[in-house]
């Protein structure tokens, strides 16, 4: 009668996990910047996008081309509604596209129906963050910002957000640090 051979269990022949990183196995190429106005979603989504070789995409700069005149035109000519609009109707678009590394505007991320739909895609959300000091110095240079008022206002706004921006898989800090530095540590991540 023939005897089957000794079962060895020092060797995993058929379950090898050895390459499986639980992190990334369900993801697909997509990580999307939220983060207040100011926080630095462009420039770092720029880093990240040479650096892995995917594609950017701006989601304000998707809208401002669909519609041919600057959000701030948009703002003042049909209101914040209708941005609002334009602003899901791009996003659906533009979460078809992988690989890609995604800024989102500084509301997108703060309306519960984006947050499903961008959670749905499977994609890593990192939230760019840093002190209300630091926005409001950074966004008192900016013009196109149709929503920054006085120091006051972006305080509110930022209030209403935070529960929003902390639904993020990821918090990176940007305070008092090189975009380099910020890309760098979220290639580390390993989240995509
Ligand atoms: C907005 C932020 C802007 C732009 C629009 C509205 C906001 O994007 O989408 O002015 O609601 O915070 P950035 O965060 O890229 O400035």
């Amino acid at each position: 009668m023939l005897t089957p051979p000794p079962l060895d269990f020092t060797t995993p022949r058929f379950l090898d996990f050895s390459d499986f990183d639980p992190m990334s196995w369900h993801r697909r190429k997509q990580i999307y910047l939220l983060g207040f106005m100011g926080s630095g979603k462009t420039t770092i989504g720029e880093l990240l996008s040479r650096e892995l070789q995917w594609p950017f995409i701006d989601l304000d700069a998707v809208i401002e081309a669909g519609q041919g005149v600057s959000i701030r035109e948009i703002f003042e000519r049909s209101g914040e509604p209708f941005f609002r609009q334009l602003e899901r109707a791009a996003l659906t678009e533009v979460l078809k596209t992988e690989p890609a590394v995604i800024a989102l505007g500084g509301g997108t991320f703060a309306f519960e129906p984006n947050v499903d739909l961008i959670r749905e895609t499977g994609g890593a959300t990192i939230w760019l963050d840093c002190s209300v000091e630091t926005l409001q110095r950074r966004c008192a240079n900016m013009q196109n910002r149709p929503l920054f008022g006085d120091p006051e206002s972006l305080q509110r706004l930022l209030d209403l957000r935070l529960p929003y921006y902390r639904l993020a898989e990821f918090r990176v800090s940007t305070e008092g640090r090189e975009p380099m530095q910020v890309a760098e540590q979220i290639l580390r991540l390993r989240a995509f």
